[in-house]
């Protein structure tokens, strides 16, 4: 087969981890989240360099070692170019500004609001700032190499980037997809002028401006008239484009022997009735809440008491910054309480495993009955995709209005709304109660939906949008000046 376009790639979290092993030697790590599961079959379509940060020190090692070629797991070759910044830039750049500031101001959450001493412009002009030149002049290293390539920058880290790689390489073909929620002019009003602006103007150096949703994209329309008055720009060079599943390499994960053996012991000690959810412990996806809402059904439904279980799978996350470290306390105190109050000899109402264990979410992905997914906002939320792919029990899938992947999969889902929690345990019971003949119509569906929109369609029509719009930016660029 014909060698694809290249691609520059640029995000904060490369496509795979490194660290240093027992012995000291490095190893690798499949890179965590989203994002990097999302992007990460790429590299097998396309011809890419991989510009991201170095995170750990296993690879800060690798960083000073210059740009390297990198295996993926699909067997392609790729570039990895990993930038490591000065330690206390990147403490303010992911530990204070992008997280918890952006990502709570983007999620709707109100931390930010009631913290008396939050000081933002420093960090920003002395973290947020500094990583995205950082980063921005490693893609433009790479625009050197190979200068016709697309550049695609990922996500509420490098909002800045546009901007940077813009100014130093005016053709460039830049587009820019953000992978969590957009929030409206009233929501970006809590931050300094200084940094709003910079961010709107961040992306509007794009051509091509990704959301998964309408309603992420209408947002930033809003957000950008209101703040630069260039809505008519912001309309004109945005679309909504929800990331999907890799449907070919999810299921030969979900065959292999690592998910087997796990699914093996999970068969060998599961309940009767299996809830489950699959999460970061980000305060954003709303475990406490759910935990809350399975209580209250253990109180509605006697009869279930000692049959059903809610198994909860949290890959530890952020853990140096403090809003998080908090939200994984809330999450454990919440288990024992209900564990406390209801558990007996034999049965635990709630099994909670803290772990990345990407194999063991896809084991139980097999196995529930009901998956509980109630964010309070959400890009996207992959797990809705990817877990009805592969369930076997025609397992039904509670998904909260405010995960992006709502708009695309409501008409085969039980609705919640993410704060209410007596609604959300009516919603589990709902679940349960669903005719057998409704639970495969819905699980057939959702999956029809996601092999016909698969990250294929996905990679591709954000080719398709930035190759139409990037002319129109030059027009663009001259009525401007
Ligand atoms: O889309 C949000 C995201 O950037 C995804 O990559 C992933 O869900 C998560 O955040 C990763 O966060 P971090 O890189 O901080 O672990």
């Amino acid at each position: 087969m014909e060698r694809p376009e290249p691609l520059i790639v640029a995000s904060n979290r490369g496509p795979v981890g490194f660290r240093h092993g027992p012995d000291g030697a490095l190893e690798e790590v499949r890179g965590s989240g989203g994002l990097v599961t999302a992007l990460r079959p790429l590299v097998d379509r396309m011809d890419v360099t991989w510009v991201a940060s170095a995170m750990s020190d296993a690879e800060r090692e690798i960083a000073a070692g210059g740009r390297r070629t990198q295996r993926s797991p699909g067997g392609s070759e790729f570039w990895l170019h990993l930038v490591a910044h000065d330690p206390a830039v990147y403490a303010r750049f992911y530990g204070v500004v992008a997280n918890p500031v952006l990502w709570f101001v983007q999620h709707d959450l109100w931390g930010l609001k009631l913290d008396p001493e939050a000081d933002l412009r420093v960090p920003w002009r002395q973290g947020y700032v500094e990583a995205n030149r950082a980063l921005a002049a490693a893609v433009v290293e790479e625009l050197d190499r190979v200068p016709d390539a697309p550049v695609f920058v990922q996500d509420y880290h490098l909002d800045l980037v546009p901007t940077f790689v813009r100014a130093a390489r005016p053709a460039a073909r830049i587009a820019h997809f953000t992978h969590i929620p957009w929030v409206g002019p009233d929501d970006w009003a809590v931050l300094p002028h200084e940094i709003a602006v910079a961010i709107h103007e961040g992306l509007l150096a794009c051509d091509s401006i990704g959301f998964h949703t309408e309603r992420w994209r209408a947002a930033f329309v809003e957000s950008c008239e209101a703040l630069l008055a260039r809505g008519g720009e912001a309309e004109r060079r945005s679309h909504a484009n929800p990331i999907s599943v890799d449907v070919e390499e999810f299921e030969a994960i979900a065959a292999g022997d690592r998910v087997r053996s796990r699914r093996e012991a999970l068969l060998a000690e599961r309940p009767e009735i299996l809830v489950l959810r699959v999460d970061r412990t980000d305060p954003s996806k709303n475990a406490v809440r759910g935990f809350a809402a399975f209580e209250r059904l253990l109180e509605r439904r006697p009869d279930l008491h000692g049959r059903i279980g809610l198994l909860a799978l949290l890959d530890p996350s952020r853990e140096t910054i403090p809003e998080y470290v908090d939200y994984r306390r809330a999450v454990e105190d919440v288990v024992a309480r209900v564990n406390e109050r209801f558990g007996r000899a034999g049965w635990e109402p709630i099994a909670l495993v803290v772990r990345d264990d990407f194999p063991a979410s896809v084991a139980a992905y097999t196995e529930y009955d009901v998956l509980l997914v109630n964010p309070v906002l959400d890009g996207l939320n992959l797990v809705a995709k990817e877990a009805p792919l592969v369930n076997r029990r025609d397992g039904v899938l509670v998904l909260s209005r405010g995960a992006g992947a709502f708009a695309e999969l409501e008409d085969w889902v039980i609705g919640i709304d993410p704060l209410d929690v007596g609604g959300q345990a009516e919603a589990l019971e709902r679940a349960l109660d669903l005719p057998q003949a409704d639970r495969r119509a819905w699980l057939d569906a959702i999956r029809a939906h996601v092999r016909a929109h698969d990250l294929d369609a996905w990679a591709t029509r954000e080719l398709v949008e930035l190759e139409r719009r990037a002319p129109c930016r030059e027009a663009g660029a001259t009525m401007r000046s």
